[in-house]
């Protein structure tokens, strides 16, 4: 129907068509109300003009029936947008269960993509046709914003955060990625390509040379090197939390309040730690601020996350 028109992106996600299913409607009704009131205006102006000099206007009095349907059908008309796109707004922010992660970093001006088996990218992110795709993204620097018009997705990416995004892209090609946030001289150039691809070229994708190793194994590493292990041990014997298992529960702070370990709890953790401490243990960690890289906390992150899967240690 759009194609040869450059005025609207294909869709290529599980999500375009609903939100274009909405954003005609919302098209619709603004043309259909549009032409129902200039038509009136031009018809009453007509069909009421001041045919002589003197002639007085007609007093009226109000109508009940007119007072109530101009109140209650509007009404309905905004409740019916308003369920609508609520049901949009969540299926957009709540990602299924099963996901494929992948971390961007902005930063001016370039995107970089990190897979969890190790690949990483800049201004290009190849994902597989058909599977849900977890965006987990911040910013060295400035505020970005992860826009790919094909797929109807865009989210802030905001530095000293997490912010997710998650798409189910449907069908193999390439797509415009962009920065939608104003981000300083080059914002414009920001810009790369999604490559979406069909699984099995997928797997041929991931595993054509990875000299690093996975995001885990690099996270592992790292967390020897900085010598996070000699407290947090696996035998609840260190003088901080056991991780193991850990990533996903809910921890009590000190404050009695509760928290769910997510991305963005252990990355708090690992740069302010004293902020969310957790309940029975001492606010003795250093911060980690400054000395880690955006890169690196994704590989602690994903190392964190990755000792689910290792024997499990009785936590708390
Ligand atoms: Cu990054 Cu605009």
């Amino acid at each position: 129907m759009w194609s040869g028109t450059p005025l609207f992106p294909e869709r290529a996600s599980t999500m375009a068509l609903r939100v274009d299913g909405l954003y005609f409607f919302l098209v619709g009704l603004t043309v259909f109300f549009s032409l129902l009131i200039a038509g009136l205006i031009v018809y009453y102006a007509i069909k009421y003009r001041r045919r002589a000099p003197d002639a007085v206007g007609a007093s009226t009095r109000g109508s009940m029936v007119l007072e109530l349907a101009w109140t209650a059908l509007p009404l309905l008309v905004v409740l019916v947008i308003f369920v609508w796109s609520a049901a949009v707004f969540f299926a957009m922010a709540r990602p299924p269960e099963e996901t494929l992660n992948v971390y961007a970093v902005g930063k001016q001006w370039m995107w970089k993509f990190q897979h969890l088996d190790g690949q990483r990218e800049i201004d290009e992110l190849h994902v597989p046709v058909g599977r849900a795709v977890r965006m987990i993204m911040t910013s060295e620097d400035v505020i970005h914003d992860f826009f790919v018009p094909a797929f109807r997705v865009k989210a802030d990416v905001l530095p000293g955060r997490y912010t997710t995004v998650w798409f189910q892209a449907t069908k193999p090609g390439r797509y415009h990625l962009f920065c939608a946030e104003y981000c300083g001289t080059k914002h414009s150039g920001m810009i790369g390509q999604v490559v979406v691809m069909d699984p099995s070229e997928y797997q041929t994708w991931l595993s054509g040379g990875v000299p690093e190793g996975s995001l885990a194994a690099a996270g592992a590493k790292l967390f020897a090197d900085l010598a996070c292990n000699t407290c947090h041990r696996s035998d609840a014997q260190g003088r901080g939390p056991v991780l193991e298992g850990l990533f996903g529960k809910s921890v009590t702070l000190q404050n009695g309040e509760s928290v769910v370990v997510d991305e963005d709890y252990v990355r708090r953790s690992i740069l302010t730690p004293s902020a969310q401490i957790a309940s029975g243990f001492q606010p003795i960690m250093p911060t980690f601020q400054g000395l880690v890289t955006e890169e690196q906390l994704l590989e602690l992150v994903e190392y964190v996350k990755s000792l689910q899967t290792l024997p499990q240690v009785q936590t708390r």
